[in-house]
């Protein structure tokens, strides 16, 4: 008996693909763009009739909020030998899930892996989550989110990389590596058995959020939505990511899940993104209250056209599409397109030729030793030094250290919002931490209340406060109205500041903080994010000096909330700070400057940055930027090396600053290096409302040190040629 070509895999892809397409109902291509949630036999007849395509597991819109069952591969097994052996053509279901930061092994938040500012620490944490992920039967991961934020207030800063669309681009390609494992900066033809298929979320300025308010609906001009919300899903693409999801909002009246002009125009034909578009969470029917479509037909007819692929939780295209397209609503063109796209990618993960999970693979692969390492350096790495008056690095012999503070003895408030494959027990708290380290003569009293650990802390030589916000208190769904610690927090590192002894605050959290008082009244102060399961023992690594800090914020920290938003990379106004009158863009009840910039973090040692120097490379119109930079201190550190530019005269007002390199770079007590940066057509263009770059002549400015207020600068000039004339 001859097979089908289409499960021949003797043959090109592209040939399988219009086989199987060409033996298709209409209803089963509607049932490859569907994709339903906790799968269980109660879905069997579904999948047995090819009406589903895809498994998404989790039981709630805000899956990984809610304590989860683990995965098991044997009940996705069970769900996949339906689809293959029992459906008409045996096509096989893609299992999606939301491994954000790590898997089982769980990384810091995507807001703390960015404070690393190392795109290979990001592609070494994805790469783990996507071995761990497959290992338990999990074919696709809802990320990398990209979604820059302007605006702490909103939940969901914790699960992006922060604010600027240069560094979360660089961190967005990685993530996409370590997932996808491409080796091209495209699609891979052929996934390897451990990896999974990315999906860039959520298509696109989710982030502006008006209020801070998740869900909620925006007002982006284009010039901002090419130059700073897509910039970070073109690097996505670029760097071959696999699929990308529609938001749930709309950008002035327009739902993303209907937005043709931006799924279709600029994604797939302006970028050439062959991948497939998912829907997030039901938010195809949203459109009905959104108030754009009338029912649940209109709404499929809607998202389809548009460009969304793939219904995510919901039954709108299954039960609509068939009929739209014998109705010419939605023509069988786009469809056989869509479900080409889906098609793509389930042949490129091998499931039809390996549908099958190994039930045993996740013990041998899950927590591995190695893994747990590298999540612990990329934690202690993304910690951010605010202050230091000389208290850390703590010695670990012959000291009285007193613990207290809610987060010092808690575990998977440590995780971060989205770690629904944490478990509670693999978690080092920061007491367990600093109790494994201690040394001869040294004694730690923790104190679960604090008003006992503030009487009793004038016995001790330090006093340690883990303070901060819990994971429960950031992600989907958990806005503030204020960047404020949680009630109580202030007071207590008021009272323990009167014992007059050294404090050292570390602040867990999942979005820049209101630090304010807490700075007047600590000796130092450390924040951690949400660090994820070896966070306990990175913040020990980094409090008694095995690590040496070496985190850059990837946001910037406002005084107040007042503040916000705040962000470095803001246009000028025509009356910028510093001004001499009070006619200027500045509040009257606060200083006008964050509480850190952008980019800031300090180290044990010092850094100096000088000697910048401009030269051309030869045969391009590239500049090169070299700047060195000395480890001043006594202690090996790793600075941050960032380079800003400023487009001063262009048709539109350019940022006051923008980051366009950036390099860690590890220096002994007293060694020198010369940095490097390169700055192109690329680095110094803007792009037009229509997403074109254009490189205007005039003048630049071009800054390199350790943050985003960095002096040492000089200026250059691009001649009408394209060439640049320089230095001033
Ligand atoms: C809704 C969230 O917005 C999205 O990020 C997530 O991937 C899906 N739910 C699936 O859980």
């Amino acid at each position: 008996m001859t097979i089908p070509a289409y499960k021949n895999p003797t043959l090109p892809v592209p040939e399988r693909i219009e086989d199987l397409l060409s033996r298709m109902t209409l209803k089963e291509k509607a049932g490859q763009l569907t994709q339903w949630f906790h799968l269980g036999p109660d879905h069997h007849d579904l999948i047995r009739k090819g009406e589903l395509g895809s498994g998404l597991n989790a039981n709630s819109s805000t899956a990984g909020n809610n304590p989860q069952e683990r995965i098991l591969a044997e009940c996705l097994n069970d769900l996949q030998k339906v689809a293959v052996t029992e459906s008409r053509l045996g096509i096989p279901l893609i299992f999606g899930r939301d491994v954000i930061h790590g898997y089982r092994t769980v990384a810091p938040i995507p807001l703390g892996m960015a404070a690393a500012w190392s795109p290979g620490m990001v592609q070494a944490a994805n790469t783990i989550a996507a071995k761990e992920a497959r290992a338990d039967g999990i074919h696709w991961g809802f990320s990398p989110m990209l979604d820059i934020a302007r605006d702490p207030r909103w939940g969901r800063v914790a699960e992006g990389f922060g604010e600027d669309p240069f560094l979360a681009g660089k961190l967005a390609a990685a993530a996409v590596r370590g997932f996808q494992g491409n080796e091209q900066d495209a699609i891979p033809q052929q996934f390897a058995v451990d990896r999974i298929v990315a999906c860039a979320k959520h298509f696109v300025g989710y982030g502006a959020a008006e209020g801070g308010r998740d869900y909620n609906t925006t007002e982006i001009t284009r010039h901002t939505l090419h130059n700073i919300y897509l910039a970070t899903f073109k690097a996505a693409i670029q760097s071959g990511c696999g699929t990308v999801m529609s938001a749930f909002h709309d950008i002035g009246g327009i739902p993303l899940s209907a937005h043709s002009s931006l799924l279709t125009d600029v994604l797939k034909e302006q970028w050439g993104f062959d991948g497939f578009v998912v829907s997030d969470w039901g938010a195809v029917w949203e459109l009905t209250n959104h108030g754009i479509a009338a029912d649940g037909n209109h709404a499929a007819e809607l998202a389809c056209n548009a460009g969304v692929d793939m219904d995510m939780c919901g039954m709108m295209y299954l039960n609509s599409l068939p009929d739209l397209v014998q109705a010419g609503k939605v023509s069988e063109e786009r469809l056989n397109d869509a479900v080409r796209r889906v098609l793509r990618i389930k042949f490129a993960l091998g499931l039809f030729e390996n549908p099958y999970a190994d039930p045993n693979a996740a013990q041998v692969v899950h927590l591995q030793p190695e893994s747990l390492a590298t999540m612990r350096e990329l934690a202690a790495n993304s910690m951010v030094l605010l202050k230091n008056n000389g208290v850390l690095p703590l010695r670990s012999d012959n000291l009285t250290i007193c613990l207290s503070g809610p987060l010092a003895d808690r575990r998977k408030e440590l995780f971060g919002c989205w770690a629904p494959d944490g478990q509670d027990e693999d978690v080092t708290t920061l007491k367990e931490a600093i109790t494994g380290r201690l040394g001869a003569e040294t004694r730690l009293h923790h104190y679960e209340l604090a008003d006992d650990a503030v009487k009793l802390a004038r016995s001790s030589d330090v006093m340690i406060l883990a303070i901060g916000e819990s994971e429960g208190r950031s992600g989907e769904d958990n806005c503030t109205t204020t960047i404020d610690l949680p009630a109580g927090q202030e007071a207590l590192v008021e009272s323990a500041r009167r014992m007059e002894i050294p404090i050292v605050a570390v602040v867990f959290g999942g979005r820049p903080l209101n630090l304010t008082r807490v700075m007047d009244w600590a000796d130092a102060v450390l924040f951690a994010w949400h660090p994820g399961i070896t966070g306990g023992l990175g913040v020990a690594d980094v409090l008694f000096g095995d690590v040496n800090p070496s985190g850059r914020l990837p946001i910037t920290f406002p005084r107040s909330s007042g503040q916000i938003p705040l962000y470095y990379n803001h246009r000028p106004t025509g009356r910028p700070l510093p001004g001499g009158s009070r006619r200027h863009s500045r509040y009257v009840d606060s200083l006008d400057s964050p509480l850190f910039p952008f980019g800031f973090g300090l180290s044990y040692t010092t850094f100096e940055y000088g000697n910048l120097q401009m030269s051309p490379t030869p045969q391009t119109p590239e500049i090169s930027i070299t700047a060195q930079v000395t480890n001043t201190g006594n202690r090996a550190g790793t600075t941050v090396a960032q380079c800003y530019v400023r487009d001063v005269i262009a048709s539109v007002a350019r940022p006051v600053r923008e980051l366009k390199g950036f390099e860690r770079v590890m220096l002994e007590p007293g060694e020198t290096k010369t940095i490097l940066f390169k700055l192109g057509p690329k680095e110094l263009s803007y792009l037009d409302d229509n997403g074109h770059e254009v490189l205007e002549p005039g003048r630049f400015q071009v800054w390199v040190g350790g943050d985003s207020t960095a002096e040492l600068g000089t200026e250059f000039e691009v001649t009408p040629d394209g060439k640049w004339v320089g230095s001033r």
